[in-house]
């Protein structure tokens, strides 16, 4: 039986414990934050909490951490909980630049430490299936991907970090988009020639992009275009079309529709529902440390991704 810490108990710290806690193999989940108020919120739920995580690292025997604080914070975090040496849930993005995201790497493998991106659609069932779908060649090479992220968020009753350079580095792109971006790059597989990006603000008077519109061109000349906004009131949609040389996938973690050209054109709805992928996540995780197996999404593979993201900031300063 495991147990767990979990840093930083804001909205997704309290997700990961919540599954956690619903999880047959863990023991106890055991909080820090520096908020007060978040510690009480923790302590009504019957959480041990520290104000510090070191004194939680320090005092208590953990089998494992979840990371969860502020885009900002993860390298240094990050860095000190490998010191010892358990392994991590690191929530995304990994870090804020390429260096930081080296650093933590190459710690992690100096140290051999089981380090897991928190990549949540990869825990999809409908993302996965589409991923399966497109292994097995059946709508034919890609050729475009639409990708979208539109959901609104109101940035002023967000936590203040969100939207500040300083902290969260990014907005639309880093924080959501990046969900999106990283399905491309694990559906795709393919390596990437060039990007172009439009971060802007068309509603929130913030430091950081509200909308995020951009492309990503694959080197054997297929295209993702990617539109991402947090100002979209009504209509949510998070998803991808993806167009192969035989058939399309239309994927939402609500549902998948898949149109194929055999001898007849015809539309395959398989019966497979919305699911919930922070379960899925940190169920996976419990079991790569119960089974000393490898995650799917490592560090590695979250590098990827990252380079996508840094690559489509860049394009836009010139
Ligand atoms: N995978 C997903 O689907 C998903 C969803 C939401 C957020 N996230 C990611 O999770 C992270 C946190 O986002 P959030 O929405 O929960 O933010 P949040 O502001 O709600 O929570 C962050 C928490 O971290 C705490 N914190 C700050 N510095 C700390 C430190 N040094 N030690 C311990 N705790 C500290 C804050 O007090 C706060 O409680 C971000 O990286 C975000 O991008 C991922």
């Amino acid at each position: 039986m495991l147990n767990i810490g979990v840093i930083g108990y804001g909205f997704i710290g309290k997700v990961h414990t919540q599954h956690y806690m619903n999880n047959p193999n863990v023991n106890r989940v055991i909080i820090a934050d520096p908020l007060e108020e978040n510690r009480k919120n923790a302590e009504k739920m019957g959480l041990k909490t520290y104000e510090n995580f070191e004194d939680m690292l320090n005092l208590e025997k953990l089998d494992a951490i979840s990371i969860c604080t502020p885009h900002h914070t993860h390298r240094d975090i990050t860095l000190r909980v490998m010191d010892f040496k358990i392994p991590i849930l690191l929530e995304k993005p990994v870090a804020t630049s390429r260096e930081e995201i080296k650093e933590i790497i190459e710690k992690g493998e100096r140290l051999n430490i089981k380090v897991m991106v928190a990549h949540s659609l990869r825990f999809s069932d409908t993302f996965r299936l589409a991923k399966k779908l497109i292994e097995e060649g059946e709508i034919g090479e890609i050729l475009f991907i639409i990708g979208k992220y539109l959901a609104f968020k109101d940035y002023n009753q967000y936590p203040k970090w969100k939207t500040t350079k300083k902290e969260a580095w990014g907005g639309t792109l880093f924080r959501d988009g990046i969900h999106i971006v990283d399905a491309i790059v694990w559906f795709s597989g393919k390596k990437i020639a060039s990007v172009n990006g439009l971060p802007l603000n068309l509603l929130f008077n913030t430091e950081v992009e509200d909308t995020f519109l951009g492309t990503i061109n694959f080197q054997d000349g297929s295209i993702a275009q990617l539109s991402m906004s947090s100002i979209t009131k009504g209509f949510e949609q998070i998803g991808l079309e993806i167009y192969g040389e035989k058939g399309s996938i239309k994927v939402t973690n609500d549902e998948l529709v898949f149109y194929k050209e055999d001898d007849t054109p015809r539309y395959i709805k398989p019966a497979i529902g919305a699911s919930d992928f922070w379960k899925n996540q940190i169920d996976h995780f419990v079991d790569c440390i119960i089974k000393n197996k490898e995650p799917i999404v490592t560090l590695k593979e979250a590098e990827k991704t990252m380079e996508a993201i840094f690559m489509l900031y860049e394009s836009a300063k010139v």
